[in-house]
């Protein structure tokens, strides 16, 4: 019943869920990937639009954030937008906020966290893992998601390898496939499922919760401080 808002991914929300949302007292926000789709959206009666660029984790499209979000703010005017895919920094939330967004939405960056359920080989894999380590591919769910590269990614990029299957039949494959393979362990995590955008190359250590929240703060506050200073010399 606390919840306010109710969001949509991989598509537009169908009238009757929008209709239904929007009788309870609630917003209803939607991702998109392409301005396309924001238009979309927007047209159905989405009250949010989040636009997520092409390095976020999970499901995502062919656009970068730093050319997305500021396109996307400007199609669906003067609907709010929050800006996703690769915030790991204030200074990318300052940047976000720069290009109009109201705000942000962040994912991959909760898969390292104290609090996160992510199994610890799973976890030292993405500490592991640099920017260039991800991979968008269709082998787990069917539709193109990004997600650490490893044998499985790899193998079904081989030209020997059948097209991956649609949503949702994919998955059907896949997923007991990943949960065996989590049975064994580092071994097993070459053809496990590790979801997660281009920011993994800054999740480098265990931290909980609280102390990303801060940082974000100090750093976001300490870009709009640097901007001031960079404004105010040249205004003076
Ligand atoms: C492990 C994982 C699972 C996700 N699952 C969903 C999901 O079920 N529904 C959804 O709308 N977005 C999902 N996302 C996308 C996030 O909502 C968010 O848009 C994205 O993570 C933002 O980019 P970032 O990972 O660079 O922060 C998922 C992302 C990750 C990393």
């Amino acid at each position: 019943p606390k919840v306010k808002l109710v969001a949509n991914a991989l598509g537009t929300p169908p009238a009757d869920v929008i209709d239904r949302i929007h009788d309870s007292g609630r917003l209803m926000a939607a991702l998109c990937g392409a301005t396309k789709h924001a238009l979309a959206q927007k047209k159905a009666g989405v009250d949010v639009l989040i636009a997520q660029g092409h390095e976020g984790g999970g499901h995502c499209g062919e656009i970068g954030s730093v050319v997305l979000w500021p396109e996307v703010i400007d199609a669906v005017a003067p609907l709010p937008v929050l800006a996703a895919g690769g915030i790991g920094t204030g200074r990318q939330i300052a940047a976000a906020l720069a290009m109009g967004a109201q705000g942000v939405w962040t994912g991959s960056i909760w898969l390292t966290v104290q609090e996160a359920d992510t199994t610890p080989v799973q976890r030292d894999s993405y500490f592991r893992a640099t920017s260039a380590d991800t991979v968008r591919s269709r082998s787990f769910t069917g539709k193109p998601a990004r997600m650490l590269r490893n044998d499985w990614t790899q193998a079904w990029e081989s030209p020997e390898a059948p097209k991956p299957l649609p949503m949702p039949m994919q998955y059907m494959v896949a997923a007991p496939a990943a949960a065996r393979a989590r049975r064994y362990g580092e071994k097993g995590n070459a053809l496990g499922f590790n979801p997660v955008g281009q920011i993994v190359g800054r999740m480098n250590e265990m931290r909980s919760v609280k102390e990303v929240v801060y940082q974000l703060v100090e750093e976001y506050l300490a870009a709009v401080e640097r901007l001031e200073k960079l404004t105010s010399a040249h205004t003076a």
